[in-house]
């Protein structure tokens, strides 16, 4: 089934030709960077019919830009949107796609541990204006019922969640949300569109961090905002050009380079985390694999009936008697790098104890013994001798 959504004329047509007009650039196969602040008019009719029509024509490079144009209407499509823009960051997407849909005074219902720089911007920025949030365990559609109040204008979605993999029903939600005329946004990252469509499920705004897959080369960072054409152009006009944070042109160049192969890498990281599991499975320190295609995952029935894969991300909870190990065991890993994101060719982990104080430690809780894993395009048995000689060697 995944080979279908991995490799389809509608997907080669839209990562290898739309939006490619090869005429307009001396007949190159690769676009150009067209590394440009500004554009210039012939006539002052132009320019006025210019300043007019700011969304759709290129005067500044702030706004609109012909290489961010390519990546912009390839990354619509593939999400099933009328528009795209792509900022700098996948935290920048958060930003811009949140502002103009809250006032002062609003209030937001998000689930509870949405990636830590939403959350920043809901604790620590929006207050700054009035407007609250209410955190909410977002497995339940009833938690979502209870947490709106008259003024809720957005309610923040992120499925599956990082780390724990908790799972929004997206139907659901959406239908709740325009029944009161609320915006609900949601953090695409671990799917792609290419495993999820959030607009397919009347989500109103899919963002995600271009810097994981997309990018896919750990060299880059971007972010994407896909919806409709009215809800872009209430962004453009507003925070993308306030705040300046558009994508640059050699970034959007490197993002569509990634993207040319983002089928194939995704393909390649599901199998190779397939296996890995497997291998996983036999491990002596593991107790438990969370994973959303796992048989074990509390939202398993969920997460296949909305997702059409579920890519390289997990995390396991290490046994109590060998939690002790787990800073030594991190430490010995050779082919695994210990580094934040994921999405790249290169396998990752992150132990929680990194981002715990020592003195709050406490294995007893399940959360503080466990790694999260990102499975690149290493052999399995490459990544499961690695984790093997690094227990071994933390058991000295
Ligand atoms: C789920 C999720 N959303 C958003 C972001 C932010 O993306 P960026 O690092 O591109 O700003 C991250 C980064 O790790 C993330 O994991």
């Amino acid at each position: 089934m995944e080979d279908k959504i991995l490799q389809n004329e509608h997907l080669s047509y839209i990562l290898n030709e739309l939006g490619e007009n090869h005429e307009d650039y001396f007949n190159a196969i690769a676009p150009p960077i067209v590394q440009t602040s500004n554009f210039l008019f012939s006539t002052v009719e132009d320019m006025r019919h210019a300043f007019s029509h700011e969304y759709d024509v290129y005067i500044y490079s702030r706004g609109n830009n012909p290489t961010v144009e390519i990546l912009k209407q390839k990354l619509a499509a593939l999400d099933n949107a009328e528009d795209c823009l792509v900022v700098n960051s996948g935290s920048s997407a958060v930003f811009n796609s949140v502002l103009p849909f809250v006032k002062a005074g609003a209030h937001i219902v998000s689930v509870k541990n949405p990636y830590s720089w939403a959350k920043k911007l809901f604790d620590d920025f929006l207050p700054k204006f009035r407007v609250t949030t209410t955190y909410i365990d977002g497995t339940d559609i009833l938690n979502f019922e209870r947490a709106i109040q008259p003024g809720t204008s957005i309610i923040y979605l992120e499925s599956p969640n990082s780390w724990m993999f908790e799972i929004q029903d997206l139907k659901a939600v959406s239908a709740l949300a325009k029944s009161k005329n609320i915006t609900t946004i949601i953090d695409n990252s671990y799917c792609t569109p290419l495993f999820q469509k959030p607009l397919d499920f009347g989500i109103d705004i899919a963002i995600q961090s271009a810097t994981k897959y997309i990018g896919g080369h750990s060299d880059v960072l971007g972010g994407v905002i896909c919806s409709s054409k009215e809800n872009i152009r209430k962004i453009f006009n507003s925070e993308y050009n306030t705040a300046g944070n558009g994508c640059t042109p050699f970034n959007a160049w490197l993002l569509l380079r990634g993207l040319r192969t983002l089928p194939a890498r995704l393909k390649q990281v599901n199998d190779n985390t397939s296996a890995f599991i497997l291998g996983l499975e036999s491990l002596d320190i593991v107790e438990k694999i969370i994973f959303p295609f796992h048989p074990s995952f509390p939202q398993y029935a969920l997460a296949k009936e909305q997702m059409q894969g579920a890519c390289g991300l997990l995390t396991i909870i290490v046994k109590e008697e060998y939690a002790p190990y787990i800073e030594q065991l991190c430490n010995h890993l050779k082919a695994f790098k210990m580094a934040v994101s994921w999405g790249g060719y290169e396998s990752l982990i992150i132990p929680k104890i990194a981002a715990l104080n020592k003195n709050n430690i406490d294995f007893k809780n399940e959360e503080h013994r466990s790694i999260r894993i990102y499975v690149g395009l290493e052999s399995p048995d490459y990544l499961l001798n690695d984790l093997k000689q690094a227990v071994e060697k933390a058991k000295e």
